[in-house]
């Protein structure tokens, strides 16, 4: 199994891409499903999880070829309704195909994601969305089955605001017979963007950007052809890694307007930038400042930098408190960063960090997809040699992770 090798204390100089995102292409693969033709995704980033998710697609029976970052689809073969426990139990966003295959075909049988590293993380809002737009669906043997499926409009109002199921209910009504209304809706540019895709094929959706949305069913869409927007949270991990290194990194390729709120949390703790159309350079303080951190649904805090803002806040000049609101156990760094050295209270969903002037290099394990950002973020900073276990969660959604840090100058390394 890979591991990192990071020998930290250096300040990470220079200019880096940023990739597409991985939480904006998702969704528009998935709404490859609900138009048959070729479909042409720019920008989609390599990543396991990207991988992933063509795997699903082209079990479903579509062709789909990467060259470069350019991703073609083409669903005409579609001809199975199944996504198997095998990828669904290895990417909870594999549900995403629910709802395009029951609008499209009327039928669905889709694994039940089950548990998650942090918590139970339930689908009970995209499945009681698609009840209420008429879907019958049954668990049968850890699957949800829908058959004989017709789907018209209904009125849904969220009782929690989700990325996942404003967008899985989004794909479904855009086929849908009427007219469907969301309340509540996610905001993140990822669910605003894939609405965008949406409307760019044919359909009509009122609302986006804001937190209702009026869909009226068309009959057919057109194929998609769309450039994936810049990841909010590889770029945001990057910066917080300039705050933990007394570095200064551009960031480009970027909508700084996307992770405003986190930019503007790195200079309440002392970092230092400047603000382009579609870059930001983002300069460490000598020591970073303790700052207090509430995750909520975009525009507020996102809980994916709540483990990377931990690794700042484990260095920082004081006491910092970060509660996240979103995911209440999300919190499995936090024994690794001990590790090394940091000094953090966890009191339920909420971290007390006493920021210490130095963490030390040791061995430690990545956990998940953000935590081992996370321990990146530390270890680059940290003195001496850390090694990082398991850490093909990173290759899930950081792509060419450890070229980026190198060619900022980190002493990092991949090792069997
Ligand atoms: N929730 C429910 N019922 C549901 C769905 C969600 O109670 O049916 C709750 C969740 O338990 C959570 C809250 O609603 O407390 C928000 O969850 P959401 O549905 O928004 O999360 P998601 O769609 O499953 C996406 C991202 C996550 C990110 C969250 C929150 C993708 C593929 N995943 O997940 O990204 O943390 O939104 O912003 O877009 C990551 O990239 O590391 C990652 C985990």
């Amino acid at each position: 199994m890979d591991k990192l090798r990071i020998t930290g204390g250096r300040p990470l100089e220079g200019a880096v891409r940023i990739s597409g995102a991985k939480n904006a292409a998702l969704p528009v693969m998935a709404a490859t499903l609900l138009a048959p033709g070729v479909h042409r995704l720019r920008n989609v980033p390599r990543l396991r999880d990207t991988q992933t998710f063509a795997r699903v697609l082209e079990l479903l029976g579509a062709r789909v070829s990467f060259e470069g970052n350019l991703l073609t689809i083409d669903t005409l073969g579609v001809n199975s309704v199944e996504a198997p426990y095998e990828l669904v139990k290895t990417m909870r966003a594999s549900i995403y195909v629910l709802g395009p295959l029951l609008a499209r075909f009327g039928r669905a049988k889709v694994s039940l994601p089950g548990g998650c590293a942090w918590g139970p993380r339930p689908v009970n809002l995209h499945l009681s969305g698609l009840q209420a737009m008429g879907a019958a669906l049954d668990i049968e043997h850890g699957y949800i089955v829908g058959r004989d499926v017709k789907l018209r409009g209904a009125h849904i109002g969220f009782d929690v605001v989700s990325v996942g199921a404003t967008a899985q209910l989004m794909m479904a009504a855009v086929l849908a017979q009427g007219t469907t209304v969301l309340e509540n809706v996610a905001l993140e540019p990822d669910v605003t963007v894939l609405g965008e895709v949406l409307v760019a094929c044919g359909a009509r959706i009122d609302g986006l950007g804001t937190r209702r949305l009026t869909i009226q069913g068309v009959g057919t869409l057109r194929p998609i052809d769309t450039t994936i927007i810049p990841d909010r949270i590889e770029a945001a991990t990057f910066a917080a890694a300039a705050a933990t290194t007394r570095g200064t990194i551009r960031l480009e390729g970027v909508v700084p307007d996307h992770f405003e709120v986190v930019l503007r949390k790195l200079e309440e703790a002392g970092c230092t930038l400047q603000r382009g159309t579609d870059s930001v350079t983002v300069s460490g303080p000598q020591r970073p400042r303790a700052v207090n951190v509430v995750t909520q649904p975009f525009p507020g805090f996102p809980t994916d930098m709540q483990a990377q803002t931990i690794a700042v806040c484990a260095l920082a000049d004081g006491t910092s408190v970060i509660e996240d609101t979103i995911y209440f156990d999300r919190f499995t760094h936090v024994p690794e960063l001990a590790r090394m050295g940091a000094r953090i209270e966890l009191k339920a969903n909420v971290a007390v960090v006493k920021g210490v002037d130095r963490l030390y290099g040791a061995q430690v394990m990545a956990t998940d997809l953000r935590a081992s950002a996370s321990l990146v973020i530390a270890a680059l900073a940290a003195e001496g040699e850390t090694l990082i276990d398991r850490i093909y969660h990173l290759d899930r959604g950081y792509e060419t992770l450890e070229k980026k840090f190198s060619a900022l100058g980190a002493r990092i390394q991949r090792v069997s």
